[in-house]
């Protein structure tokens, strides 16, 4: 089937994502949100996902159906995130999904959220126009990162279907999770990295020289690709904390400038670094940092400098969704790939 017509199910963090495709293009994207329940925590608690998952999932199935105007039964094939992501998350969507091919002898396609991440980018629909950077065809191979509240992965893409490589990864922290711990300790409400774009754009982003993790020469050896963020944070909370014991105030605006510069600055060096290093004219960015403005310009400035093609997105698909894991799946089917044999279960490791 070369435009097959597939749902694809999300549920690897917070958000309930159902979308449908028609091969590339996008009918559906129905998202639901467990974001509020987790503010007073000021974090993704993975019980509450989970429960508010499966309170989410058949509305959801059904809202995206109707936005499509498409019958379960038309589907050519379901996909479904089946990791990396919190396990009781995946858990709910993957049993979703088998129910649902059960039910309606439909091929199943387990996929890997990173790899969807990815596939957002192959969707089009009229209006549809990517966040910033170059239009059309996604050529391959690409570097993408992906950054998010629950992952900062850097990929190198050679076929969307089958040859993915992880170069690296977080060895802590998330970025979002660093924008998330950063803006709490500075007093501002979840999610942080909204909050600290906002207070930041009236700072100065070089008033203090925040560390960049994994760059110094002995770290590059082993962690090229891999990105460290813990001790980002605590270098901002111990300036802080000097500040506030000496009775001074906290230039807010400054430290949000200089916190986001050092995030921005560290993404991009190594994401660019990898892009020079095995000579792959492109990047590709998702996940909900990408909604970070300094991120998104630092993104264009680099990689006009270095002569690769920026890529990224429409934001409604770089953030978690269902219609990313759906385009995935239509890849799959399209490549004439089997369908994944029901016994597979919810991983939240799993790797690319
Ligand atoms: O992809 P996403 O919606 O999914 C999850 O990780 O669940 O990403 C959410 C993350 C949160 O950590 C949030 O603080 C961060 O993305 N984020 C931002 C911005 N908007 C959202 N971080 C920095 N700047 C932003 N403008
Ligand atoms: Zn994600």
């Amino acid at each position: 089937i070369q435009e097959p017509l597939v749902l694809g199910i999300e549920t690897s963090c917070d958000e309930t994502g159902v979308g449908i495709v028609r091969g590339r293009t996008l009918l559906a994207n129905a998202i639901a949100s467990s974001m509020d329940e987790h503010a007073r925590f000021g974090g993704v608690v993975p019980e509450v996902a989970a429960r508010a998952h499966l309170e989410a999932m058949t509305p959801t199935i059904e809202r995206a159906l109707a936005d499509a105007g498409v019958e379960l039964a038309e589907l050519d094939a379901i996909a479904v995130t089946s990791g990396p992501g919190l396990a009781g998350a995946l858990m709910v969507g993957v049993a979703a999904a088998k129910s649902l091919s059960v039910a309606l002898g439909k091929p199943l396609y387990a996929v890997n959220h990173l790899v969807g991440h990815v596939g957002a980018d192959l969707l089009q629909a009229d209006g549809l126009r990517p966040a910033i950077g170059a239009v059309g065809e996604l050529e391959l191979p690409t570097i993408a990162l992906l950054v998010s509240g629950g992952h900062t992965s850097l990929l190198l893409v050679r076929d969307l279907t089958g040859d993915v490589e992880m170069l690296g990864e977080t060895i802590d922290d998330a970025a979002g999770e660093a924008f998330d711990k950063v803006a709490r300790l500075l007093g501002l409400p979840y999610p942080g990295g909204p909050q600290i774009d906002r207070v930041a754009a009236d700072g100065d982003p070089q008033a203090i020289r925040f560390p960049r993790g994994l760059t110094h020469p002995k770290d590059l050896e082993r962690h090229r690709y891999d990105f460290s963020f813990s001790g980002l944070k605590t270098s901002v909370a111990r300036w802080v904390e000097r500040r506030a014991d000496a009775g001074e105030e906290i230039p807010v605006a400054d430290v949000a400038a200089s916190f986001r510069e050092a995030v921005a600055d560290v993404l991009l060096t190594k994401a660019l670094a990898a892009c020079a290093d095995l000579g792959v004219p492109r990047l590709l960015l998702g996940g909900g940092v990408v909604a970070n403005a300094r991120v998104r310009e630092l993104a264009a400035e680099r990689c006009a400098a270095a002569g690769v093609e920026l890529r990224v997105p429409p934001l409604s698909l770089c953030t978690d969704n269902g219609a990313m894991i759906a385009s995935l799946g239509a890849q799959l089917v399209a490549a004439g790939h089997a369908p994944s044999s029901l016994d597979f279960g919810a991983d939240s490791t799993l790797p690319v």
